[in-house]
């Protein structure tokens, strides 16, 4: 059985092969810390979306949900901080030239000291990092003589703060003015159209506008797979409060955002929760929800408190006033936010993680084994496979109309080659859970063999029930 850090080299591999993931570009040798989704990554990718975005919108009455551009005015992140505050501060190894993210570089070295050690070195680095002490974080690496992995010397630069945001020119004129920014998260989307949507919905306080879409980041390092890339996709909520209730729902989503991560089946044992030490320039309180991958426990979600910086930022940048007149207590404000952020790709590599079985099924000395990919029915990419036993005989023909009965309430797949067992495996590497044989028995009593990935148990039940049957494990 596969070590953590060859289970998640096996996962990456297995990503490729079966049609989840590539690395973009690939025929040009790609481009780092880009990829692409394939058939099977797309379909399991939207349905996470698809999933989020019904548990959040259509799950509660008082959240809507818009799509606004990736392009923004720039003032926007000018007023959002980001050109002034989105940076990480970096530091560059003379001799190899490599740049690395400080805290990463730190957090690596203290993954070999002692539990003891690891934790003392990671608190003085939180300490500094609070203050943006960079000369302290340099004395750090320095003196725990920390190396660059490539040159192996501890020759360093000063620490320097490194902007993350990417820029691009708008129209054909490449002056200053026509420069802006790809959004490095979707959240300034709905702040700046927070009046649209409260007056044109007749939002009432309490209430949470949803996002789903790209966001861009210049990541120095970026590494392990698609858990830190370049361009990504968020799934984020601004819920809008009254001032001074910030405590109480920011308990609300803390909690309710790791229930919808429990609600897919995953164990609660491999999700913690992490409060953050240095907060982002805009929250008053920051926790992440992390998971335990297979190179251990990773953030996949924060909850901030964003206090009315976004919005009295943007209003001030503006002159436009941006403010809530609130009929319970008769008073005008500017609303406070809780949000709720969760990356879609590293939601889509924790259910890969979470998924994941190498299984060995020898049995009175026949070898045998399989990957297994145990997806909650209702994020699998296909659904339901439908195999005749043979190409003849008419068996082809009932699996088709099973399939033309099924296919417009989720996804089918229909394979007629090769023996049953290796078509039950390929369906079980990509995490399909149930697999029905139409065979010569077809004929004669209308039943089907269901086979069940997760046990590999397999059953006659009646074809007209395969449908409801299958329907009623995907809304469970
Ligand atoms: N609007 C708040 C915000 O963007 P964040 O903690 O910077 O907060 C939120 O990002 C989530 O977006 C993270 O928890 C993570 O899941 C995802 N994310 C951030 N940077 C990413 C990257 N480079 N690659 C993949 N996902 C990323």
């Amino acid at each position: 059985m596969a070590t953590d850090q060859n289970k998640f080299q096996a996962i990456i591999s297995h990503c490729k092969e079966y049609g989840f993931v590539f690395q973009s570009s690939e025929i040009y040798d790609g481009l780092s810390a880009v990829y692409d989704y394939g058939q099977n990554g797309a379909q399991l990718k939207k349905n996470i979306r698809d999933y989020w975005w019904k548990s959040m919108t259509q799950m509660h009455e008082n959240i809507v949900g818009i799509d606004a551009a990736i392009f923004m005015h720039p003032t926007t992140w000018k007023a959002s901080g980001h050109v002034d505050n989105f940076s990480d501060p970096m530091i560059d190894n003379k001799d190899s030239k490599k740049r690395y993210r400080v805290d990463h570089l730190i957090e690596g070295h203290a993954e070999n000291l002692s539990e003891e050690a690891g934790k003392a070195l990671l608190e003085q680095m939180d300490n500094l990092l609070k203050e943006n002490d960079f000369a302290g974080l340099k004395k750090l690496i320095e003196d725990n003589k920390i190396a660059c992995s490539v040159s192996k010397t501890v020759n360093w630069t000063d620490v320097r703060q490194f902007n993350l945001m990417f820029s691009t020119q708008l129209g054909s004129v490449t002056d200053e003015a026509s420069e802006i920014y790809l959004r490095p998260e979707t959240a300034q989307g709905i702040f700046v159209n927070f009046l649209n949507v409260q007056k044109t919905g007749r939002m009432k306080i309490p209430f949470g506008i949803a996002q789903t879409g790209k966001a861009f980041r210049n990541e120095i390092v970026a590494r392990q797979f698609i858990f830190r890339m370049r361009e990504f996709e968020q799934m984020e909520m601004q819920f809008f409060i009254r001032p001074g209730t910030q405590k109480e729902w920011y308990a609300y989503w803390k909690e309710e955002r790791l229930k919808w991560h429990l609600s897919l089946g995953v164990s609660p044992e491999s999700y913690r929760y992490h409060d953050h030490v240095k907060l982002a320039h805009y929250a008053d309180a920051a926790v992440d929800i992390e998971y335990e991958f297979p190179i251990g426990f990773k953030e996949v979600e924060g909850i901030h408190s964003r206090t009315d910086f976004d919005l009295k930022s943007h209003q001030e940048y503006s002159k436009k006033k941006i403010q809530y007149f609130d009929t319970e207590i008769n008073q005008n404000y500017i609303p406070y936010v809780i949000e709720t952020s969760i990356g879609l790709d590293r939601m889509f590599l924790l259910t890969i993680c979470a998924a994941y079985e190498e299984q060995d099924l020898t049995k009175d000395g026949k070898e045998d084994s399989r990957v297994v990919l145990k997806f909650p029915a209702k994020l699998a990419p296909v659904q339901l496979a439908i195999f005749p036993l043979t190409k003849k005989d008419g068996l082809p023909e009932i699996a088709k109309e099973l399939m033309d009965s099924c296919k417009s309430a989720f996804y089918c797949f229909y394979e007629e080659k090769d023996a049953i067992g290796r078509r039950y495996r390929r369906q079980d590497a990509i995490g399909t859970p149930f697999c029905v044989t139409i065979d010569h028995q077809t004929k004669e009593d209308g039943t089907v063999t269901i086979r069940y990935r997760d046990n590999m148990e397999q059953e006659r039940i009646p074809m007209d029930k395969v449908k409801e049957l299958v329907l009623n494990k995907i809304n469970e």
